[in-house]
C-alpha cells in the first residue's frame, strides 16, 4: 500500500454568504502535498489564503468539494470530528506565537497532550521536554513568554505544534511578527525538521521566506495561479552563517 498524501482536495470551494453578495474566497481548488514536502502559500491580501488554511486546518469545511487529510476524508465532518482529527493530524503555528502568559514554555509545550484524550501520550512532561529540546530551547522551559525573545517565543510554539508528532505543520505567517534575522533563524528550524520528514505548509507574503520552501503556490481569487517547485531554494543555515559574516565585518 503506498503513502497517501498528507493533503489531497478536489473542486475545493468555499463561498461566504456576505448579506446579499456572495465571496467566492475558494473556487474549484486541486492540491496534493506529499509527506515530507515544504510548501510555501503565497498571494495578494484577499486571494483565499487564510479561507485556505482555515479548511486544510479542519477549522472550517468547505461548501462544495472533497478534502483527504493523511488519507481520511474530512470535508463532511461536524465540529467534533473536526476537533478530533485537528488534535491527531495538524500542529498549528501563528503569526502572534499564541502563547498562554502566565505559563512556562514546557507547561505551553505539554498542552496539546493533555486536550488528547486517547491514552496514547503517557508521559506528557517527558514528551513537552524533548520537543523543546528539538527547538533547542531546553534551557528555557521555565520561562514564561515575556521572558523570552520573539524568536524564541515562535520556536516555543513550534514545539507545541511537533509534540503531538502531527502528520502536518500548517503556518499562518510564522514570520510576520519578527525581523529578518529571526525570521531567518525561524525557517532554518522549519528546514531542519522538514530534513527529518516533517510535513510544512506555511502561508507568507515576502518572497524571500517562500524561496526557502521547496514548492511555491501562488493563489489569486480563489484559485491556484501558479504552483511550482522552487528551483533554487536557500538555504537558511548557509544565508545565517552569511549574516553572521555580516555583521561580525561591519563591527570590525
Ligand atoms: N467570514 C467571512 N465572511 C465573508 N467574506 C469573507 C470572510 N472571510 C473572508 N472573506 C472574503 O473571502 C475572500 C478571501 O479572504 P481570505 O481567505 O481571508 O484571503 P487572504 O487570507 O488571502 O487575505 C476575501 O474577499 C474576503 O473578504
Ligand atoms: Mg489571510
Amino acid at each position: 500500500m503506498s503513502i497517501p498524501p498528507v493533503i489531497r482536495t478536489e473542486g475545493l470551494t468555499r463561498t461566504y454568504d456576505a448579506g446579499r453578495n456572495a465571496v467566492h474566497a475558494l473556487r474549484q481548488v486541486n492540491l496534493t502535498i506529499e509527506r515530507g514536502e515544504m510548501v510555501a502559500v503565497m498571494g495578494a491580501s484577499g486571494s483565499g489564503k487564510s479561507t485556505m488554511m482555515n479548511i486544510l486546518g479542519c477549522l472550517d469545511t468547505p461548501t462544495a468539494g472533497t478534502y483527504w487529510l493523511d488519507g481520511e476524508r474530512v470535508d463532511g465532518l461536524d465540529r467534533d470530528a473536526r476537533a478530533d482529527i485537528r488534535n491527531r493530524k495538524i500542529g498549528f503555528v501563528f503569526q502572534g506565537f499564541n502563547l498562554l502568559s502566565r505559563t512556562s514554555a514546557i507547561d505551553n509545550v505539554e498542552l496539546p497532550l493533555l486536550y488528547d484524550h486517547s491514552g496514547r501520550h503517557l508521559d506528557t512532561q517527558a514528551l513537552a521536554a524533548a520537543a523543546l529540546a528539538r527547538v533547542g530551547l531546553s534551557d528555557r522551559a521555565d520561562h514564561h513568554p515575556s521572558e523570552l525573545s520573539g524568536g524564541q517565543q515562535q520556536r516555543v510554539a513550534i514545539a507545541r505544534a511537533l509534540v503531538t508528532e502531527p502528520a502536518l505543520i500548517l503556518a499562518d505567517e510564522p514570520t510576520g511578527n519578527l525581523d529578518s534575522r529571526t525570521s531567518v533563524e525561524v525557517m532554518a528550524l522549519f528546514q531542519e525538521l522538514n530534513e527529518q520528514g516533517v510535513t510544512i505548509v506555511l502561508v507568507t507574503h515576502e518572497p524571500d521566506i517562500a524561496r526557502y520552501a521547496g514548492r511555491i503556490v501562488e493563489m489569486r481569487d480563489g484559485r491556484i495561479l501558479r504552483d511550482e517547485p522552487v528551483s533554487n531554494r536557500h538555504d537558511a543555515r548557509a544565508d545565517l552563517r552569511a549574516l553572521g559574516t555580516a555583521v561580525e565585518e561591519a563591527a570590525v
